[in-house]
């Protein structure tokens, strides 16, 4: 199926027959990916990988996925060694990489830059994440993360910590969820760092219950925990930050005769005990896994190759 969009920034984007078909192509890249061998559909084309904010995860799984296509890649990492460190727009960055590139891929720091640098590219353009607004290819893993452990991604209780005002995976994957038959969340965090109002509000119309909470024994009992750190470099008061570093961390123990599916987008700083990494219910390495097959099928279908 082609997509419906020439560029992804935002998940609201990914509706129910988006997310089925990118996991159909998902499914044939996992074929190929787990054989060793990579695919040749793209190895006409040109990538380009613009990294602004620091990225380990995301970056490196859109370069294995460039290299899982046989796909050229060009890559800017860090805002010192780019033109942005000389005061270069974001629009004007983007007309001249669109003009060596099939594909654009950035992560930037400003919330709203994906959106600025879309309206201005001839090519196809991701979303790598915007500032504290969206992670959408961040949001497609945690679905077909979801889906395969879960089956379905219908009829789930799902609760986020702990940061929902700044964590833009928190905000891409509840978006995303937002959209399937009757699910519920639960948003834990200190009552400052609250889910923004824009985002209930899209809850409220979709008929989506979801509770508030300081308490993350709230979300134990869940279908999915998803946990995210705090975001510290979003932080205008460290001190702030400093004050809630140890309020969430989640333990093995509390997770004793659960099966809670437990999920992070990762890096872990300090919201989960390296001792809930053993437990079966604790998926978040393998997650990170499947964000290569998303995006190498994403970057396919947006290239119409797939
Ligand atoms: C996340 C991000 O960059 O928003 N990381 C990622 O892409 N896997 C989560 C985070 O940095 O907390």
């Amino acid at each position: 199926m082609p997509l419906p969009f020439e560029h992804l920034t935002s998940a609201q984007q990914l509706s129910k027959e988006v997310v089925a078909s990118v996991f159909a192509v998902a499914d044939d890249m996992e074929k190929i990916w787990s054989s060793g061998k990579r695919s040749k559909l793209l190895e006409d084309k040109i990538i380009a990988l613009l990294f602004y904010e620091p990225s380990s995860r995301t970056m490196l799984s859109f370069q294995a996925a460039v290299q899982g296509l046989s796909a050229g890649m060009e890559l800017a990492h860090g805002r010192q060694n780019s033109s942005m460190a000389k005061g270069e727009s974001i629009e004007d960055t983007i007309r001249m990489v669109a003009r060596y590139s099939d594909l654009i891929v950035m992560r930037h720091p400003e919330a709203g830059s994906a959106d600025k640098a879309a309206s201005v590219s001839h090519v196809p353009f991701i979303n790598a994440g915007d500032g504290a607004n969206e992670h959408p290819t961040q949001c497609l893993l945690d679905l077909y993360t979801i889906q395969k452990e879960k089956g379905s991604l219908n009829g789930l209780h799902v609760a986020f910590a702990c940061d929902p005002l700044q964590s833009r995976t928190i905000r891409s994957l509840a978006l995303g969820l937002s959209q399937y038959d009757d699910i519920r969340f639960t948003f834990i965090s200190p009552e400052s760092l609250k889910a923004s109002k824009d985002m209930l509000d899209v809850f409220d119309d979709r008929g989506v219950a979801y509770e508030e909470t300081t308490e993350l024994s709230a979300g134990i009992d869940a279908d999915i925990l998803y946990m995210n750190r705090l975001q510290e470099e979003r932080f205008n008061d460290h001190k702030e930050f400093e004050k809630y570093r140890d309020q969430y961390v989640l333990t093995a123990d509390m997770l004793k005769g659960k099966d809670t599916l437990i999920m992070d987008p990762l890096p872990r700083i300090d919201e989960i005990a390296t001792d809930v990494d053993d437990l079966p219910n604790a998926v978040y390495f393998d997650q990170a896994r499947n964000g290569v097959l998303v995006r190498m099928a994403l970057m396919a279908m947006l290239l119409g190759k797939a």
